[in-house]
């Protein structure tokens, strides 16, 4: 199908969660992934340069593909810069990830949530204000986890599992007072998810881990009826039969090339490193 793809972005292999959700949903769509593996892990990059990096990034990128719809399939990502995102690319469509607090409260029997996130994300004013709309009625666990987004890649990229380190990360996330335990972990970043089964084995107790790529596929099915579609790129060749990825580390290795096939993309060698600029590593 030619036209317009949409573009899924996170800092690394996380986003392949949320765009795995949204090919389920439109199934003919065109896909452009993007990880910045150069800037990855975003947990750790102080608010106002990582908001320049995005805003550059993020335009370089809308110029390359023109793209219908950019998805921030990054918590951490999104939460900091989805509206300055907006604000400086009135023209094009964007839709964030944000922790799921809303349904987490609405769900919630016992009343106690944590949310699993990376540290970026659990001091963000945008998540403090989710849980003040969204949450006052419960308890809110807030952990950030320091190392879990890289256990995640690199459980992906070659099967390794540290099950002590991962069960000492989402040890604080399960809570219990006056005969309540949590029942719900938001899992707020897109790399979780990648985790989910060691997460469901290793927890103290069964609770729900509430993945939110299955709602923002569906708000994305949503918007694309709305959105034009069909306005050649000038980067879509009519005939390409697969989607593209592009990480801005350059190629990546072996094991992430054969994780980027197994979910139909194939390496945009057109985005040079000449256009990743000053967003290479
Ligand atoms: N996948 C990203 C998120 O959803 C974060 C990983 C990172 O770069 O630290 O927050």
């Amino acid at each position: 199908m030619a036209g317009r793809p949409i573009l899924v972005f996170d800092s690394g292999i996380g986003g392949l969660t949320v765009l795995r959700e949204i090919r389920r949903v439109l199934p003919e769509q065109r896909f452009v992934y993007v990880a910045d593996d150069a800037g990855f892990p975003y947990g750790d990059w102080d608010e106002a340069r990582l908001r320049e990096r995005l805003i550059g990034l993020i335009g370089e990128l809308l110029t390359a593909y023109t793209p219908a719809i950019v998805v921030i399939a990054c918590n951490t990502a999104a939460t900091l810069a989805l509206a300055d995102l907006r604000a400086a690319y009135p023209e094009a469509c964007f839709v964030g990830t944000v922790p799921a607090i809303k349904p987490a409260a609405e769900q919630s029997r016992s009343g106690l949530i944590s949310v699993l996130a990376t540290p970026a994300t659990i001091q963000r004013a945008y998540t403090r204000h989710l849980i003040d709309t969204f949450a006052a009625h419960c308890e809110l666990t807030l952990v950030g986890s320091r190392h879990l987004a890289r256990l995640a890649e690199a459980h992906v990229r070659d099967g390794a599992c540290d099950t002590d380190m991962i069960r000492g990360e989402i040890a604080p996330c399960f809570v219990e007072k006056a005969q309540q335990k949590t029942d719900i972990v938001v899992l707020a970043c897109t790399h979780y998810p990648l985790l989910a089964d060691l997460f469901k084995q290793l927890a103290p107790w069964p609770v729900f881990w509430l993945d939110p790529a299955p709602a923002i596929a569906r708000h994305v099915f949503n918007i694309a009826r709305t959105v034009p579609r069909d306005r050649p790129t000038l980067a879509w060749p009519n005939d390409r039969p697969t989607d593209w990825a592009v990480f801005t580390a350059g190629a990546p290795e072996a094991p992430v090339e054969r994780l980027m096939q197994q979910f139909g993309l194939v390496s945009d060698n057109t985005y040079t490193a000449t256009q990743r600029g000053e967003f290479a590593r």
